[in-house]
């Protein structure tokens, strides 16, 4: 596999061309990295208009993922979870009323700053079974195909999270077939799992159904803090992928980071040759781990292969209590709540770490916990547009004294990232609940 934007990169640098151009560090060592960091110089492409080099690599990932097109993003899937809902408003046949999409509630929060950017309404899709978490929808088909048909008017597209951030994965192909036999199109926000596509048995989104997704390729594979790929199905309309550089253009820098899309360049060449290899070899290891940790007594929780998920709430300790310890043993896990405890696994994690995580995992002993309850996600009183309400003027009041208010700007559990309150909602008692379970005193509602 070519590696294009890597090769022009490091041809350039080795050129030691007299650089009157961004940059500042003009490719002097300064950092240890500036010798390869670009601008759109000639020959070096543009990402938004890309006919070369980028053109040629974002094609080879496309080709990798089996994508109709992949866009490369140097800000992550946060950009391109904005570009996708603007693909689906920019080409939805009936534009005469706001967008309207489904999408359960464990959506991230740069969903929500699309919904404000683009003006769209959301019809919340709320799981049959009890969540076992704010951040965990597990929505099945059969919820989607309630919300299409229980909807004042017909969704333009649903929106799902899967993976979510516990490691829950939805069933991403029964959820596309009842979404295009409404045709509907489907995106998914798959910022957990780029790695998806490399498992013995492919489970990517776009293998899956989805007509869009987003992969934040820095969370699971080897790329710099920032990439990630949007990518659009083969079976999507044409016209998703014809206007999608130009809208995702409109949110994004025009200085995208060529250190972020050179990592992405290698990490392709990667995956074409030993990834899966390795992969397999990680998912066997994180799979053994697992049973050594349960054979000790720890609880866990989701689906996903390459994440631990322990559910510590059930094992007589908190999420937090549990990350403070790991981390006097001189382990940093992803992400702690007062239930859960997240462990981010892939091939660059070496045999020592999982011995070293089960060393300390065995200092520490689960006791006889409850099980975790989660108050249910609050149903959403939708009082005003969510645009409307996060441009009105508001004031900041303590969350006691909000009951019956209309939320200004969105609060969302600072990690990782979910709505409690979205703009234009009523703050109910069932909503101040849940703030306060986050620790959060003030929330911003409209001035009457
Ligand atoms: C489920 C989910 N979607 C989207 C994002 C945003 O991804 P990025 O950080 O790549 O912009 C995150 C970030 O944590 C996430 O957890």
């Amino acid at each position: 596999m070519q590696t294009p934007i890597y090769d022009f990169a490091k041809k350039y640098a080795e050129s030691k061309t007299v650089r009157f151009h961004m940059p500042g560090h003009k490719g002097v060592r300064f950092h240890g990295l500036e010798e390869y960091d670009l601008t759109e110089i000639r020959g070096a492409d543009y990402l938004f208009e890309a006919e070369g080099i980028i053109a040629e690599s974002e094609a080879q990932t496309a080709k990798l993922f089996g994508a109709a097109k992949t866009l490369y993003s140097a800000e992550g899937s946060s950009l391109c979870i904005k570009t996708m809902l603007a693909i689906a408003e920019h080409c939805r046949p009936d534009r005469s009323r706001r967008m309207l999409v489904a999408a359960p509630r464990n959506v991230h929060k740069a969903f929500i700053n699309a919904c404000i950017l683009l003006d769209i309404d959301v019809c919340w899709v709320y799981p049959k079974e009890e969540s076992r978490s704010l951040c965990s929808g597990g929505v099945t088909p059969d919820d989607i195909r309630e919300a299409i048909t229980s909807a004042d008017r017909t969704p333009d597209c649903v929106y799902i999270t899967s993976p979510d951030y516990l490691g829950t994965m939805s069933d991403v192909k029964g959820i596309s077939e009842v979404c295009h036999k409404s045709g509907i199109p489907l995106i998914v926000d798959n910022a957990h799992g780029a790695y998806l596509k490399f498992l013995h048995e492919d489970m990517h989104p776009m293998t899956l159904g989805a007509d869009m997704c987003c992969d934040s390729a820095h969370k699971t594979l080897p790329c710099y803090t920032g990439a990630a790929l949007l990518h659009i199905s083969k079976s999507a309309p044409a016209a998703f992928s014809g206007c999608a550089k130009k809208l995702m253009s409109l949110f994004a820098s025009t200085s995208p980071s060529y250190l972020i899309m050179e990592s992405i360049d290698l990490c392709s060449a990667y995956l074409s040759g030993e990834y899966k290899a390795e992969l397999e070899k990680t998912v066997l290891r994180t799979s053994l781990c697992k049973q050594r940790l349960e054979a000790m007594g720890w609880k866990f929780f989701g689906e996903e292969l390459c994440k631990l998920t322990i559910a510590a709430g059930e094992c007589g300790i908190t999420g937090d209590e549990l990350g403070d310890r790991l981390r006097s043993f001189g382990i940093e896990p992803e992400y702690t709540d007062p239930d859960y405890l997240v462990l981010m696994v892939t091939p660059f994690n070496p045999e020592a770490d999982f011995l070293h995580l089960e060393d300390a995992m065995s200092h520490i002993s689960p006791k006889q916990g409850a099980p975790i309850k989660f108050d249910t996600v609050p149903r959403a009183v939708v009082r005003l547009p969510i645009r409307q309400a996060a441009f009105a003027d508001c004031e900041e009041v303590p969350v006691d004294k909000a009951k019956g208010r209309i939320c200004g700007m969105t609060v969302t559990c600072c990690q990782p990232s979910v709505p409690i309150a979205v703009s234009g909602e009523e703050i109910t008692a069932d909503i101040i609940k849940l703030l306060k379970r986050y620790g959060i005193d003030t929330i911003s509602v409209l001035i009457p």
